[in-house]
């Protein structure tokens, strides 16, 4: 397939809930592009829309209107054949509650995806162990759900997310349900996978430390993008931290608003 020099292009895209008397507008109107190798976050008060915004791109929920395009190609017009192939390799998704399944271990949950799409037993095994490696879950692989700490059920939930390539990770409060430690643990990890392996994020998270680990931020309000940060080259986090903090507090009175 030919490279498009946009990896994710979102083009005024709208969602409605509701039915005629009910409608709950969620996304009035959001238009950005992601390139290959980006890290975007996305913040927002709760109730913005970031979760809708997330839900269309995975085709988990159908916009109201607007276009969602992924290395050029409409994703609504796909048929269910290439639908799978983007639900199960195209795209991965990273959920606060990590959406493990606790009757299986961290190694079954991590190649279920894979036993989906075929792919040789010889060839999982090899990716797992390198992935698990890189993630440090190597020795938690044999464990249940239940046997595992957050932040471990987190990155047993990434590397499920990583295993099938996908062009495009898609995480939800990622760090939401993690003690401060394991958050940054995450975080550091999905700075590897992004920097070090080239793999394009988009990430949506309430915390300004979290976001912090973005290469550039879109901030949305009552549906639409009302700013965005970029961080620059050699930027300190610490710095690009102090940036978000003050966008926050631009957020009708201050930031306890948003976190
Ligand atoms: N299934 C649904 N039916 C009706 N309204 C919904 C539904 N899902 C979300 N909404 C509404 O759409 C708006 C946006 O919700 P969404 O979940 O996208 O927000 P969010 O930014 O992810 O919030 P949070 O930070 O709390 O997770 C809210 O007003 C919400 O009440
Ligand atoms: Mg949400």
């Amino acid at each position: 397939m030919a490279r498009h020099e946009k990896l994710l292009e979102v083009q005024d895209l709208k969602k409605n809930y509701g039915k005629k008397n009910n409608i709950t507008p969620a996304l009035n109107g959001v238009s950005f592009d992601i390139l290959p190798g980006e890290f975007l976050g996305i913040m927002g008060p709760s109730g913005s829309g970031k979760t809708t915004l997330l839900n269309c791109i995975a085709t988990i929920i159908k916009p109201t209107s607007g276009r969602v395009l992924l290395n050029g190609e409409n994703i609504s017009a796909f048929d269910s054949k290439d639908l799978a192939e983007y639900r199960g390799s195209r795209i991965g998704y990273l959920f606060q509650d990590f959406e493990l399944l606790d009757n299986l271990t961290g190694q079954e949950n991590i190649l279920l995806p894979l036993s989906i799409h075929g792919t040789s037993f010889a060839q999982a095994r090899a990716k797992l162990e390198e992935l698990a490696g890189f993630l440090e879950i190597t020795d938690i692989l044999s464990k249940f759900p239940s046997q595992m700490s957050g932040g471990q059920k987190q990155r047993v939930a990434a590397a499920r997310c990583l295993i099938s390539d996908p062009d495009i990770v898609l995480a939800d409060e990622p760090t939401g349900a993690l003690d401060t430690r394991s958050a940054r643990t995450l975080m550091a990890k999905l700075e590897g996978i992004n920097r070090s392996r080239g793999r394009t994020i988009l990430m949506v998270s309430h915390d300004p430390n979290a976001a912090s680990f973005c290469s550039r931020i879109l901030f949305i309000q009552d549906g639409v993008i009302f700013h965005e940060l970029r961080r620059k080259q050699e930027e300190f986090r610490e710095h690009f931290y102090d940036r978000i903090l003050k966008v926050l507090a631009q957020l009708g009175g201050g930031s306890a608003n948003v976190l």
